[in-house]
């Protein structure tokens, strides 16, 4: 099957043959594909953009462009099409992408750069208050005092949106291994709205487009309570989410109930995908009907697992393409 026709409203013309990567679908699910660069592109990539330290992206926010440009130009211009068409189609909006070569935490830098390069054809990423980088690398070990669950290890981190306590979009979500020793477990779990079988009683329930008030925990860096609806919905009416248990803040009995139960239902989907994320492969999903989360690990005292993040909004010049073509 070409992976390619299902998309039914592409925003750039897609090339008949890709170069340098593969697309199929994951053994998880055909909402999810899986797109896998060649060791020789990802190779030429990593030279081509050694003049640059991880550093210059940092100071440079056009340079981070130039290194989507870069990748872009060695697949003969196939990549971005790809890249757009995927995280805006909502049939699928998710990816696993595998740069092969890029496997071990020694190549952590030219890990930053293929991501930020591909984050960087779709879009921009954000700034990150938590590393106050465009991206953030955190570690989990075994113990962790910290004030949510992002870095403890024994839990599963329930499904939810990003960028819920900030005011800037959240358009799409990239998560990638950096490294991983003596981990048992921890698959990235995923849930894409469309399969959530009782997503139709929560979008259509009154409190469903109700304000509601966000606030970070101190770990964020983000002072401000944000304030927005837990549904909103795509210019065709479709269910998009803004949603996170931890920092929900319900108002009253009304609001804390609905969100109870609704949590409920989404862990207990039976349409979740848990997906292991090999080291310096990552995941990126449309973070408007993707859902995420990860699940629990086994202890074990020398666990490590580090993981790089980017979040940001999509975007791209809608008058050099014509829908459809
Ligand atoms: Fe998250």
């Amino acid at each position: 099957m070409n992976a390619f026709t299902h998309i039914q409203d592409p925003v750039m013309p897609l090339p008949v043959e890709t170069k340098g990567f593969t697309v199929s679908p994951s053994k998880q699910s055909p909402r999810l594909l899986e797109l896998t660069f060649t060791k020789e592109i990802v190779d030429a990539f990593v030279s081509a953009v050694a003049q640059w330290p991880v550093q210059a992206l940092e100071y440079k926010s056009f340079l981070r462009f130039r290194v989507g440009q870069i990748l872009d130009e060695l697949c003969e211009g196939t990549l971005r099409p790809v890249l757009l068409n995927t995280i805006l189609d909502r049939a699928t909006g998710g990816m696993l992408v595998t740069p092969q070569g890029l496997c071990d935490v020694t190549q952590a830098d030219d890990m930053v750069k293929f991501s930020s390069a591909i984050a960087h054809l779709i879009g921009r990423s954000n700034f990150d208050a938590m590393s106050g980088q465009f991206y953030a690398r955190f570690v989990v070990v075994n113990t962790d005092n910290s004030d949510s669950y992002l870095r403890q290890p024994h839990r599963v981190m329930e499904l939810h949106n990003d960028g819920t306590f900030v005011k800037e979009h959240t358009d799409y979500v990239l998560m990638m291994k950096i490294d991983e020793q003596n981990m048992v477990g921890g698959n990235t779990l995923l849930l894409h709205l469309d399969d959530w079988e009782e997503i139709d009683s929560y979008f259509s329930h009154p409190l469903a487009r109700r304000e509601m008030r966000f606030t970070a925990p101190p770990s964020k860096n983000v002072r401000e309570d944000v304030f927005h609806p837990v549904f909103d919905n795509d210019d065709q009416g479709r269910p998009t989410m803004r949603y996170i248990d931890q920092f929900v803040q319900p108002q009253d009995f009304e609001e804390g109930i609905w969100l109870n139960a609704m949590s409920e239902s989404i862990e207990g989907s039976q349409k979740k995908l848990s997906v292991p994320v090999p080291v310096g492969s990552f995941v990126l999903v449309n973070n408007m009907f993707w859902l995420h989360g990860r699940d629990r690990f086994t202890p074990h005292p020398e666990l490590r697992r580090e993981l790089m993040r980017q979040r940001g909004y999509i975007s791209y010049q809608k008058t050099l393409y014509k829908r459809g073509q």
